[in-house]
């Protein structure tokens, strides 16, 4: 009864996307990139299989703290190089190198912030972003900025953006090769509603600058919130405007190119302690987070906790989300099912593809491969 439930439910959300078709109406090429965290000496670049994937990001490099140049190491300069001689020499599958800047952790937003509040220090970290990518053979740079902090750190952004796509222009234009292709990986709204401070992106100039933005599509909930369960990359949530398709929608409701808007989908789910086990649904009241490092494991990890727990996994058609259940752990996280919808969902909105955090996270690509479920089209 409940399964026969569930089955209508999905097929009338398929119908509902289907309905509102807008691919194939824009001739840039469709995006299906992944991130690849650099740092994990257990996947290395060699591990990705390209063919699912049109782009790759090298995740991550930083600016020098007092010089604003990037900084590469002895090591990190062997990792760019391996990085992009193995993804280019594959011949089979030719998949575009994206070298990202930045990052969550550390103390890259106020490095960010300071450098981009004068022109001087945005000129040197353009430059030396240029020179890097071109050294180390990569097609583009993505700027990760988690996140601009107040209203003026967002003006500087705008002005960091129209300064870097100048100096793209003239650096391609002097050197005769096409010029490098920028992006930017951005919270999941163009304005951050929730915080004291609210802030707007500065989306005229994104709009003008960029080839594409890297929404990243989750995260709604997590370690900050132990008090109950949550499907952080919900694609809708009726109690909240945490979800996909709220951000989505205000992205191009703030005047941003469907075609510019890339749709991110996580590998990695977030973990709850229920306080009753026999209580589990999605929203359930939970006591702490765990297991995994912050509450997080990869899609990889959840699989193995879900055999090895033999633990129950549910579609939720309500969030379009996958969560399951052992005992009293709780794992919130995108399977199969529910990321073809989310990608069927950006699909029928007309945007330009999907991106994954993080490749490493895959099961014998799994995940990565649902965007061939659509034939005949970009993604
Ligand atoms: C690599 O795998 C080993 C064994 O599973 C693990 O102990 C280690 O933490 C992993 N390293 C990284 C960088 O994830
Ligand atoms: C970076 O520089 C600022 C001041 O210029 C300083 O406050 C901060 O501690 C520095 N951070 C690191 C990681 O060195
Ligand atoms: C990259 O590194 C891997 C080992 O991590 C090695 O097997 C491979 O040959 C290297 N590739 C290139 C092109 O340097
Ligand atoms: C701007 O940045 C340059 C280069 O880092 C630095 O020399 C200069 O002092 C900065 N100016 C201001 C006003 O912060
Ligand atoms: C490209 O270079 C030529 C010759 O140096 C110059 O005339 C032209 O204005 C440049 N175009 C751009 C977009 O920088």
């Amino acid at each position: 009864m409940v399964m026969a439930g569930l089955i209508i439910k999905s097929v009338f959300l398929i119908v509902l996307m289907l309905g509102v078709d807008h691919a194939g109406s824009s001739s840039s090429p469709a995006i299906k990139a992944a991130y690849w965290p650099s740092w994990d000496s257990n996947f290395t670049a060699m591990a990705i299989d390209t063919s699912h994937f049109t782009h790759v990001h090298y995740a991550f490099l930083l600016p020098d703290n007092i010089t604003y140049s990037l900084v590469v190491s002895s090591t990190e300069g062997l990792l760019l190089s391996n990085f992009t001689s193995t993804l280019l020499h594959n011949k089979d599958h030719k998949v575009k190198t994206m070298l990202s800047l930045g990052g969550a952790g550390g103390d890259s937003s106020a490095i960010f912030a300071r450098m981009a509040s004068n022109v001087s220090s945005r000129q040197i970290f353009i430059s030396s972003t240029i020179e890097i990518a071109r050294k180390y053979g990569f097609d583009g740079l993505d700027l990760d900025w988690e996140y601009p902090a107040t209203p003026k750190e967002m003006y500087d952004l705008g002005q960091l953006l129209n300064e870097w796509r100048v100096a793209l222009k003239q650096e391609a234009n002097i050197t005769c090769q096409s010029p490098l292709l920028l992006s930017a990986a951005t919270y999941f709204s163009p304005e951050f509603f929730l915080d004291k401070i609210f802030r707007s992106y500065p989306v005229d100039s994104m709009k003008k600058n960029l080839d594409w933005v890297n929404a990243m599509f989750y995260d709604y909930h997590g370690g900050w919130d132990t008090s109950t369960t949550g499907a952080h990359a919900a694609l809708f949530d009726i109690n909240s405007k945490l979800s996909t398709s709220y951000g989505l929608q205000s992205w191009i409701k703030s005047g941003l190119p469907r075609n510019m808007l890339v749709m991110g989908l996580p590998l990695y789910g977030r973990t709850w302690q229920l306080e009753n086990h026999q209580n589990h649904g999605v929203g359930a009241p939970a006591i702490a987070i765990g297991p995994g490092d912050l509450g997080q494991l990869t899609f990889s990890q959840v699989v193995d906790f879900n055999k090895q727990q033999n633990a129950r996994v549910v579609f939720d058609a309500a969030t379009v989300s996958t969560y399951s259940y052992a005992g009293d752990i709780w794992i919130g996280y995108d399977g199969p099912l529910s990321t073809t919808l989310k990608i069927g969902y950006a699909r029928a909105h007309g945007l330009r593809g999907y991106f994954f955090w993080a490749v490493n996270g895959d099961k014998k690509w799994q995940i990565s491969k649902q965007g061939k479920v659509f034939i005949g089209d970009p993604f």
